[in-house]
């Protein structure tokens, strides 16, 4: 029971990584918001833990509009009665080569990427400065790190990620909140179901693990930064990529 008596938001929880953390933390112990724009998901996902016996709700928001996460926040403190822990895990990728790529796929990703962990940490912070403790956890991506062609959209969301990320630690590790991202590699989703089998397999080769991540891979990543075993890491940038860069 690693998070014991803790309250998680997790954005994007419906789905792929953000579900995987959702049922890795409320199995840790943890009330757990499962935070995402898609409700019909969401509640079905919700229900599943719900039936396991975890403690678990869901909340509807856009992480692109600052009302609809104020909205949120204030319903999950109505529900569970504070916040420790907040995921950043929502994410869009809108791909296309920088010659052909349109001004609205452009800013989409930053609104929900990059703005959207903005508001969101800033929505929460009332709750962890008033009690003096809580965990921030972002997530960038190998893309945002090395680059990835076809992604200067996400690169540059995922990129400026590490840049708020250290940013806050040095603002917010003082007020007793820790603030770490985690970079995933490659990893079995939603988000990479549209990837043609093909390079799928050059992935692999590139990978020392010699295969894709599962949620699960990430989820236990947010997992230590969420728990009290991180407590003295702060402004780190955890790779959970099979060593796909070094
Ligand atoms: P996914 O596409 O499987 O799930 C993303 C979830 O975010 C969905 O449930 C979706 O409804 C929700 N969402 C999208 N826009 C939203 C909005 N405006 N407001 C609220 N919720 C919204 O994605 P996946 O693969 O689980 O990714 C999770 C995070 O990990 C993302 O930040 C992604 O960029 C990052 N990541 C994923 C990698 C991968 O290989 N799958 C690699 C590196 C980073």
């Amino acid at each position: 029971m690693r998070l014991k008596d803790k309250v998680a938001i997790i954005t994007g929880a419906a789905n792929g990584i953000g579900f995987a953390a959702a049922e890795t933390f409320a199995r840790e112990g943890a009330s757990v918001a499962l935070a995402d724009y898609d409700a019909e998901l969401g509640k079905a996902r919700a229900g599943e833990l719900q039936d396991k016996g975890f403690s678990v709700e869901f909340f509807q928001v856009n992480v692109a509009e600052r009302e609809s996460i104020d909205q949120m926040v204030t319903a999950v403190k109505d529900s569970f009665g504070k916040i420790d822990i907040l995921v950043n895990n929502a994410g869009i990728t809108r791909d296309g080569m920088l010659s052909k790529l349109s001004s609205e796929d452009f800013q989409s990703v930053l609104d929900v990427n990059l703005t959207g962990v903005f508001h969101c940490t800033q929505a929460v912070l009332p709750a962890m400065l008033e009690q003096g403790k809580g965990k921030i956890i972002n997530t960038s991506s190998v893309s945002g790190v090395y680059g990835n062609i076809g992604q200067t959209n996400y690169a540059a969301t995922k990129a400026g990620v590490v840049g708020m990320t250290k940013t806050w630690a040095k603002e917010l590790g003082r007020k007793g909140i820790n603030v770490n991202a985690v970079a995933p590699g490659f990893i079995y989703t939603g988000m990479t179901a549209k990837v043609p089998e093909k390079v799928i397999g050059q992935m692999q080769m590139m990978i020392p693990l010699g295969r894709l991540g599962n949620p699960e891979d990430i989820a236990n990543a947010y997992l230590f930064l969420a728990s009290n075993e991180s407590d003295y890491v702060n402004g780190t940038v955890l790779h959970v990529d099979g060593g796909i860069m070094m």
